[in-house]
């Protein structure tokens, strides 16, 4: 796999706490005395074995971020180790229940993950967003409170709201409400659907919450007439390869229809979820998939713009990343 640098990258889907390198993960719990034993191995690796335990490792491991300056640190290592990869933005999705849980309240832990991302910008030039998500397995109570809590604490890198959790639990219609006062305060929205739950999911999330991005989304491919549908109205599939394979949504990554929905002429963008946990890095997301389906440098590059011109960001910044990204060179050995 011949990682390429030179790609300029953009990612709208990442969770933050479910960006924590092992390592940074076991620092903060030996400084605020957590137990992550059971969550990461002597490898360093984290353990898990379906959604279910996937989802509780991520909740123990995101307990060791407690004070600003530890999401400060997690911001800044992600935002600089993508950098590192050729990406110029990122959007994270960020989970006040979490910060709730740690015992930290919303405007601090926004405060911190803000000063981590401004750190890594002015270092490597990189843009990043953040999208405020509710936990759809709290229920639409939790979800509410998520996004009132959001709307009056406006801060301007906090841009979009969304629906992550386990999609097993709880229909769209339940949470079209926080959805719409999401709207109404002019937060971009997207929302989990289509990764464990089928092309019903996908349909009921762009009735009933309006969204015209999806995370995940790929289940889509199990209706054609929703295929046409996406197209249509030009929704955006926050598609992460990497993630479906290590949870087993398919077998390999030369079974995930990322390529079909392309060619469908879905708007699809590559995104790496959690990336420790599933083995993965925004650049690995690019390179594996480009290897697989024998995508070109025009092809990453056409991915990328997707996700420049679908973000949660103002025109003028924009405008800047597809500057950048129109600037940036085929070289010799890239394929
Ligand atoms: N939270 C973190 N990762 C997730 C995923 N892949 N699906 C739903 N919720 C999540
Ligand atoms: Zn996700």
């Amino acid at each position: 796999m011949n990682q390429n640098v030179n790609v300029p990258k953009a990612e709208l889907h990442c969770h933050i706490e479910g960006a924590a390198p092992t390592n940074l993960v076991k620092r903060l719990a030996g400084r605020h005395g957590v137990d992550v034993s059971e969550v990461i191995d002597s490898k360093g690796k984290y353990v898990w074995s379906d959604f279910t335990s996937f989802l509780k490792a991520y909740d123990v491991a995101s307990s060791v971020f407690k004070v600003p300056a530890d999401y400060a640190l997690l911001a800044e290592t992600y935002f600089r180790m993508m950098a590192a990869e050729g990406a110029i933005y990122g959007e994270i999705t960020i989970s006040p229940d979490h910060a709730q849980a740690a015992g930290l309240s919303y405007r601090s832990y926004v405060e911190g993950l803000a000063a981590g991302i401004e750190r890594a910008k002015t270092e490597t030039a990189i843009e990043g967003r953040m999208i405020a998500i509710g936990i759809r397995h709290f229920g639409s109570a939790s979800v509410e409170r998520v996004v009132k809590e959001v709307v009056a604490n406006p801060h301007p890198l906090v841009t979009g709201f969304g629906l992550a959790g386990d999609e097993r639990s709880g229909h769209p219609a339940n949470f079209s409400r926080a959805f719409r006062i999401a709207a109404d305060a002019g937060l971009g929205t997207t929302a989990h659907a289509g990764e464990f739950g089928g092309p019903d999911s996908v349909i009921a999330a762009m009735e009933f919450l309006r969204v015209k991005r999806i995370g995940h989304g790929v289940r889509a491919i199990e209706d054609r007439d929703l295929v046409a549908r996406l197209v249509d109205e030009e929704i955006v599939l926050e598609v992460c390869p990497g993630s479906n394979v290590a949870l087993g949504v398919y077998s390999h990554l030369r079974f995930h229809p990322v390529n079909i929905l392309r060619k469908e002429g879905v708007k699809i963008t590559l995104n790496s979820d959690d990336p420790p946990y599933f083995g993965t890095t925004l650049g690995k997301e690019y390179t594996s998939v480009a290897d697989t389906f024998g995508w070109s440098f025009e092809d990453q590059m056409a991915v990328t713009r997707t996700a420049i011109e679908a973000a949660f960001c103002d025109t003028a910044t924009k405008k800047r990343l597809l500057v950048r990204l129109d600037s940036a060179n085929r070289q010799d050995g890239d394929s």
